[in-house]
């Protein structure tokens, strides 16, 4: 199954981010031919500090190397690397009407946060579509915000199908439905925009205060407690197999220890699982120059499927003489 997944550079990747998006991506390389790119023409839409999009370009590269992108198997590149996918935007653009684009959620929901509409964000979904047609996807992995954009893709493939013959695959959006929310500090969804969560990487003091700021109720240290409705509990279940789990599960219900020590073992548990990963990324992180030529590399091969496609294209739509 031909996969690909655009993301953001968007900053510091949270726990959120990683179990309910990148760790599943990860895995997939494993049996799927996985595409992956650092949507970074998408982050224009917003930032506009143009030495901090760089900056987070490379953050985004670094992170993902770093958790597990293996650039042997899997397609791995920045999207302004390959600039077919801004001609295919164009080409795209004749066959999207404007309905399609007045209709998305996340252009609307943008405009009703206040924030200044620009052809760029209108727009946003054609190049998505690019994106995604470009490469023949097969199935594309997105949160729920994403699904109308992948459907529009898919709409756009349709008419252009419908005047030039079978061109471009017809791609699926897939949503993990099983991906419980993972929650932040404060027991809400965990995301950048609630200011509630806990990074991935960081120093280790920072990410101490942040989970001695986990919200829970106020039962003294010898009653028992509940670990359902427990937000450490919540948290500490996604690093923990079946028998921690349990061993856990037993110190709640055991009067003596107070949310306190909960917290300890959360941070202990999770600065030990991200251990591998802080240490790769350490060596990435002074290896930028080797970062760069994986992506290089990446692109090389991405800008050799997407100009044998742009061929087709071109000749098709009569860019051609
Ligand atoms: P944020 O809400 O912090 O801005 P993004 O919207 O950039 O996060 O999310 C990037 C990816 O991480 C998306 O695929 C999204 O579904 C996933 N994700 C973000 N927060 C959570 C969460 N709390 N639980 C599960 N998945 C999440
Ligand atoms: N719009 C996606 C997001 O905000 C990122 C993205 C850009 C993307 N192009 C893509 C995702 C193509 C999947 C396929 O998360």
């Amino acid at each position: 199954m031909k996969v690909l997944a655009g993301i953001q550079p968007s900053g510091d990747l949270h726990i959120g981010n990683y179990f309910g998006s990148i760790k599943k991506m990860i895995d997939r390389q494993e049996n799927d031919n996985v595409y992956a790119f650092i949507a970074n023409y998408h982050a224009m839409t917003t930032v506009s500090d143009g030495n901090r999009l760089a900056e987070l370009t490379m953050q985004a590269a670094t992170d993902f190397l770093a958790l597990g992108i293996r650039p042997e198997k899997t397609m791995f590149w920045v999207q302004s690397d390959v600039k077919e996918v801004l001609e295919l935007y164009w080409i795209l653009s004749q066959f999207t009407p404007m309905g399609f684009l007045e209709r998305a959620h996340s252009y609307k929901d943008k405009v009703a946060k206040g924030i200044n509409a620009n052809h760029s964000l209108f727009s946003y979904p054609v190049l998505m579509a690019a994106d995604i047609l470009l490469f023949d996807s097969e199935t594309i992995p997105v949160g729920k915000d994403q699904i109308q954009h992948v459907e529009i893709a898919r709409d756009i493939a349709v008419r252009f199908n419908n005047e030039y013959g079978d061109i471009f695959h017809l791609p699926e959006h897939q949503v993990e439905a099983e991906v419980a929310t993972v929650p932040g500090i404060d027991g809400a969804k965990m995301s950048k925009s609630y200011g509630n969560t806990i990074n991935i990487f960081g120093e280790e003091k920072k990410i101490q205060k942040v989970i001695k700021k986990i919200i829970t109720d106020t039962t003294a240290l010898e009653e028992p407690k509940e670990y359902e409705s427990c937000n450490i509990y919540a948290l500490a279940k996604l690093f923990l197999d079946k028998h921690d789990l349990a061993a856990f599960e037993e110190r709640y219900r055991t009067p003596g220890e107070g949310y306190g020590h909960f917290k300890l073992y959360l941070h202990d548990v999770m600065w030990e699982y991200f251990k591998p990963y802080r240490e790769k990324r350490e060596y990435y992180a002074s290896h930028q120059d080797e970062v760069r030529e994986i992506l290089r590399a990446g692109a090389d091969k991405a800008r050799h499927i997407a100009s044998e496609k742009m061929e087709i294209i071109r000749s098709k739509t009569g860019i051609t003489y």
